[in-house]
């Protein structure tokens, strides 16, 4: 593994060591055991949309694996005035060792890995968030204990959560359900993709069919970073119909747990009851970042 740009490009053994190495260092953590695997070495963190758990689980990580972590806002950058990715790649891959990027294209991810020569970590683009799902999936193995015979569902935006669970989901052994408004599905990349997995995925526009005997629930905004401007239009698509809630989630198995990768909107895509009923599993998804993030910097990044 060089890059962590998408799930696609990862085998499922590829996913289970990351989650392997996550579990080992979560337990470390928590028993007050340093690992400081990564002592003298820099990643970059470059932000271009807003960020609280990435940012700051990032920074954290790095810290507690004996690296440092620079803070790069586009603010400040001058990627933020204009100078082109492949400079700034090759600027920036001869002073630190590896490079996270929150962006706008998954191409200038890709390009980014391409001119910098250094391992690089997607942080979110507006095609995926494979770190989240990484994280998404610890959480799902913690609480249910394995992955195979559990359904997935899905319901609202088929935005960049959507395609990473997707993805993800179908590549560890898992069934997904994804309930998407028309004019809103999943990249056709990821239809495709899950093409391959016959009888694992289903598409539907209805919440209710892609509730039925599920195991997990996710949801996302309906409006992600960048599509503000959309708000309103997505509001009256989406209101009343995709949203996790009470009455949604008697249709799944009694013990259905809830992920959300945060921030939430409530009364919007989950109701507060609900939320609050899943909190301690919406919030072990959180803490998760830090060590599934962990994983994968010790593994590309580790000597
Ligand atoms: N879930 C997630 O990526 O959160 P932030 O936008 O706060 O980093
Ligand atoms: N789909 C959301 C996820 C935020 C973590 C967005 O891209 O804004």
């Amino acid at each position: 593994m060089k890059n962590f740009l998408t799930l696609q490009d990862l085998t499922k053994e590829e996913i289970i060591d990351l989650l392997n190495l996550a579990d080992q260092l979560k337990f470390e953590r928590k028993n007050g055991i340093p690992h400081p695997i990564l002592k003298g070495k820099t990643l970059g963190l470059i932000f271009q949309k807003s960020s609280t758990r990435t940012r700051v689980s990032f920074e954290v990580g790095m810290y507690e694996l004996g690296g440092y972590p620079l803070f790069l806002s586009s603010r400040d950058l001058q990627i933020g005035r204009g100078e082109p990715i492949e400079d700034t790649g090759r600027v920036l891959g001869r002073y630190l060792d590896g490079i996270m990027i929150r962006t706008f294209d998954q191409k200038e991810v890709e390009d980014l890995a391409k001119w910098s020569g250094k391992p690089v970590i997607n942080a979110l683009t507006d095609y995926s968030h494979p770190c989240q799902v990484l994280a998404d999936l610890m959480t799902i193995r913690e609480h249910k204990g394995a992955f195979d015979g559990l359904k997935v569902c899905y319901i609202g935006d088929g935005n960049n959560m959507a395609n990473s669970i997707i993805v993800g989901s179908l590549k560890v052994g898992m069934k997904v359900s994804v309930a998407c408004p028309k004019g809103y599905y999943p990249a056709q990349k990821v239809l495709d993709f899950a093409k391959d997995y016959p009888g694992m995925f289903e598409l539907t526009e209805d919440p209710k069919v892609a509730a039925l005997d599920a195991d997990v629930f996710f949801t996302d905004v309906w409006t992600s970073m960048g599509e503000e401007a959309e708000t309103e239009k997505r509001k009256q698509v989406f209101a009343g119909k995709y949203q996790i809630n009470e009455e949604i989630m008697k249709l799944a198995h009694k013990d259905a747990m809830v992920q959300h990768c945060l921030p939430a909107h409530r009364g919007e895509e989950i109701t507060a009851d609900v939320f609050e009923a899943h909190a301690n599993e919406i919030f072990d998804e959180a803490e998760n970042r830090l060590h599934a993030q962990k994983a994968v910097m010790v593994t590309l990044m580790k000597d």
